[in-house]
């Protein structure tokens, strides 16, 4: 078994997305190991992008990114990072295969509906930046 973290973003929760997609999820065959609702501030948000502040597109990513609740998601599953990558499809929807939670609940690349941790390394990063690890059933 291994973890990663997904959050589902301001524009899907938004849309009241939030428990279709936990529900697709589960559906994966994953388990939910933490879960709440929050609202970053920009600099969480910020910090939590950090590896993409000097492309063009980092303001936006932030701005979007604090312009509503998030649900983070820490999630377990036997290859959990590169699962859940491939169930959540490319970052534009444009080019998600057809029933990822992109191209279910995505309209754009720059709102995407939902993030998903990219390595083990960051996954582990990635959770303990939204968990203590008493919060992890
Ligand atoms: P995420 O980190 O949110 O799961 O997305 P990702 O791995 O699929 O994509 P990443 O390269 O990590 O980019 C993070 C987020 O930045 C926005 N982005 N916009 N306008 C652009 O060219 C562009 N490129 C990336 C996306 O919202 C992406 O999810
Ligand atoms: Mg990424």
């Amino acid at each position: 078994m291994s973890r990663t973290l997904a959050i589902i973003k301001p524009d899907a929760v938004a849309y009241g997305y939030t428990g279709k997609i936990i529900a697709h999820l589960q559906s994966e065959g994953f388990r939910v190991l933490g879960l709440r609702m929050t609202r970053l501030t920009a600099e969480q948000a910020g910090e939590f992008y950090a590896v993409h502040r000097e492309r063009p597109f980092y303001g936006e990513l932030v701005e979007f990114m604090t312009s509503g609740p998030v649900v983070p998601i820490a999630l377990e599953r036997n290859d959990a990072v590169s699962t859940l990558r491939g169930v959540i499809g490319s970052t534009d929807p444009a080019e998600a295969a057809e029933g990822t939670i992109r191209k279910l609940y995505a309209e754009s690349k720059g709102r995407n509906a939902i993030h998903a941790s990219d390595s083990d390394e960051n996954a582990a990063n990635e959770i303990a930046f939204f968990f203590a690890s008493s919060e992890l059933v």
